[in-house]
């Protein structure tokens, strides 16, 4: 295959990008965007700040503009994200936790329930735990406790039965404390009947990371039960240092049955969120980089 998405589909697997509203308006974006990727991901449109910025006054408008192209096309799209501390609308945070736990169930039961049915997947909770493997004290972790996370789940599958629900965060890339605290949240849900179905890992990544035990983290995962998806790729560097790191996510993903898909955060490094990185597969003029033709080698 010649794109990245057909690549990715022969192994019945999808190739996503994170696309952002403000650069649908230029034609190589959009054209990279569709021609390469089978997959989409909204960069900020579905964030409670964008999508719910006083109570219960919703704007889906910017996410529309995305699903509704995505759709079109064919592609899976993963919902990003119900409940996170960043980006989060300002009200939110000065809400007691009656008040935030029926705001929280709102929020999910009305953006859920406007996707209903067109979505493949979505991040019900990203970043929620700390580096070791703790609780991140988020404004949710400090006024619900513990319970938040499987509250926002089980609201997730009552508002759209049919979207793969994940739990997704990052510095997930090996066996680690903070993947084996995600790793015990995840085996409780299973065994108590919490409603998730997926793991993403963001995988922002450079150059010299050590993916070591990269493949055998998301096996340990997806022995439990779930599938694991790569959601949010990018890689610090150039040439065939970054090409190399690449590959072996690509790799990785390949070798687990249960890792359906991989989308990088973005198309072209002239408009990645770490500027200055150039961590994307295409280069600031569209170009394909060495990184780009050895993921579609791999895949
Ligand atoms: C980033 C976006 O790419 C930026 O445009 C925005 O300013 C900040 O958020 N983890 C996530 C993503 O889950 O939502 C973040 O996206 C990157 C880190």
């Amino acid at each position: 295959a010649s794109t990245l998405g057909a690549a990715a589909a022969q192994s019945g697997r999808y190739f996503g990008a994170a696309i952002s509203t403000s650069h649908l308006g230029e034609a190589a974006y959009v054209n990279t965007w569709t021609a390469e990727h089978n997959g989409v991901t909204p960069e900020n449109e579905m964030k409670w700040a964008t999508v719910e910025p006083n109570r219960n006054q919703f704007n889906f408008g910017p996410g529309e503009q995305i699903v509704s192209q995505g759709r079109s096309k064919g592609m899976k799209i993963r919902g990003h994200t119900l409940v996170w501390h960043g980006q989060l609308a300002g009200w939110v945070s000065g809400l007691d936790a009656s008040n935030l736990r029926s705001a929280m169930q709102n929020h999910i039961a009305q953006v859920a329930g406007h996707w209903k049915g067109q979505l493949y997947a979505w991040d019900v909770v990203n970043e929620a735990f700390e580096e070791n493997g703790t609780r991140r004290q988020s404004v949710f972790q400090q006024k619900l406790g513990d319970g938040y996370i499987e509250e926002a789940f089980r609201a997730a599958r009552t508002a759209d039965p049919n979207a793969k629900l994940c739990y997704n965060d990052y510095n997930t890339d090996g066996v680690n404390a903070k993947s084996t605290g995600i790793y015990n949240m995840v085996r409780d849900f299973k065994s108590r009947g919490v409603p998730i179905d997926c793991v993403g890992f963001q995988s922002h990544l450079s150059s010299s990371s050590n993916l070591s035990s990269y493949q055998s983290n998301l096996q340990r995962f997806a022995d439990l039960g779930v599938d694991v998806q790569i959601t949010e790729l990018d890689v610090g560097g150039s040439g065939s240092g970054q090409a190399n790191v690449y590959r072996q996510v690509t790799q990785a993903c390949k070798a687990v049955a249960r890792c359906t898909g991989i989308t990088v955060w973005g198309v072209t490094d002239k408009y990645s969120w770490r500027s200055g990185d150039t961590p994307l597969l295409f280069d600031g003029n569209y170009g394909k980089k060495q990184a780009y033709t050895a993921v579609l080698d791999v895949l």
